[in-house]
């Protein structure tokens, strides 16, 4: 698997004798905020690595930290504590201008709330990243994006007609025409029906396992995890469980126990 790094066919991705192995790397990072006189802790020393090629998912109860953890690794958020690398560069020494040049060319999130700017048809959304990287992307290259998730007919529809799932394949259109080599996605399915959701699925496994990007994907369906190669588990901000190409079942049983725990450790801690 980790021999796959680089796009073969396209010199606009990453190449094998530049690309990383360790594409995102987190060592004990702790999130936490103020509220008042208190501090919240979110993230209790994550310390992860997702390397080239690889799809791997995410998954927690509710609350549990999930998409703080996926800011935090993406550069959105910074961690408290902690350290987090992107393509082998600590993003805490990048400059503002190096680090704002890497999320808007080698790093793209889908957002779990889509992002999608209202005043743009979903075309000029899905071609916003080279907008903004000051680069021009070909007609062909927006449009068989948005003919891969199913939404060329949508071309020039606003998201304010759209519903919610169609929304959510704009929001990845735009992350596979950016083409970046480090893709995170909250809930990605979300939204979608099974049959869209495997279309989604499939153009996420193709970046990671076809084209040597890794993804990193917050889900809460089984079956979605059961395609990665592995499932990291978070239970109240503590990375507790990594499993490697589980089952859906393995999964739906390690959720169900994750589940138990937190609401017997928030009844106690009602008590
Ligand atoms: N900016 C913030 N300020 C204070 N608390 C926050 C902030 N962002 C998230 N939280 C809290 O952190 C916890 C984890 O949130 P989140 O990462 O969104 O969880 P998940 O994605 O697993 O549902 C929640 O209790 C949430 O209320
Ligand atoms: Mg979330």
């Amino acid at each position: 698997m980790l021999s796959v790094v680089g796009m073969n066919d396209d010199a606009a991705g990453p190449t094998p004798s530049t690309a990383p192995v360790q594409l995102v790397r987190a060592d004990d990072v702790t999130k936490s905020y103020s509220a008042g006189q208190r501090r919240i802790e979110i993230l209790h020393g994550v310390s992860l690595d997702v390397r080239a090629g690889e799809l791997c998912a995410v998954m927690g109860p509710s609350g549990s930290g999930k998409s703080t953890l996926l800011y935090c690794l993406a550069g959105l958020e910074k961690p408290t504590t902690g350290s987090v690398s992107l393509l082998g560069e600590p993003t805490h020494r990048l400059s503002r201008a190096a680090a704002a040049r890497m999320r808007r060319t080698r790093v793209g999130f889908v957002f779990q709330a889509y992002n999608l700017v209202p005043t743009l048809t979903a075309y000029e959304n899905v071609a916003l990243p080279h907008r903004l990287a000051g680069t021009r992307p070909p007609h062909e290259v927006i449009m068989s994006t948005l003919a891969r998730v199913g939404l060329d007919r949508l071309a020039q529809s606003r998201p304010v007609v759209m519903s919610g799932g169609e929304q959510q394949r704009v929001a990845l259109a735009r992350v596979m025409a950016q083409r970046p080599e480090v893709v995170f996605a909250d809930e990605p399915t979300g939204a979608l029906d099974r049959t869209t959701g495997n279309t989604v699925l499939d153009e996420l496994d193709r970046m990671a396992r076809g084209e040597g990007r890794c993804v990193l994907m917050v889900t809460h369906d089984p079956t979605v995890a059961a395609r990665c190669d592995r499932v990291l588990f978070l239970r109240d901000g503590y990375l507790v469980e990594e499993v490697a190409r589980p089952t859906a079942i393995e999964v739906a049983d390690l959720l169900t126990e994750l589940t138990r725990l937190d609401a017997l450790s928030g009844a106690q801690g009602r008590s």
